[in-house]
């Protein structure tokens, strides 16, 4: 099974996850830590809001509920995604905001 990493920048943590993987299961393999902030895990707390710093096509794009859920959080630009609405598809490295 093809492997990416996603690096989170503002922690310098790297996690290795196989293709088409929510981001949030890193937290299985940072034991149980919840390195990304999580509440709700539905795209609804914004909590586990995160900056794409590289690698932005390599997730699933955003839809209409997340983009508007950003902005009412007070951030535009499609760099800015819920982690908890992400799948991974590439090499990925991300700031955490939330
Ligand atoms: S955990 Fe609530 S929006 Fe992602």
């Amino acid at each position: 099974m093809a492997l990416h990493t996603l690096t989170i920048a503002s922690h310098q943590l790297e996690f290795q996850l196989p293709v088409n993987s929510p981001i949030t299961d890193i937290e299985w393999e940072a034991g149980g830590k919840n390195v990304i902030p999580l509440g709700c895990r539905v795209g609804a707390c914004g909590a586990c809001l995160i900056k794409v710093k590289s690698g932005l096509e390599a997730l699933n794009p955003r839809d209409g509920d997340e983009e508007a859920f950003i902005e009412v959080l007070g951030y535009t630009g499609e760099e800015y995604r819920l982690a908890c609405q992400c799948l991974i598809r590439g090499e990925l490295a991300i700031e955490i905001i939330g």
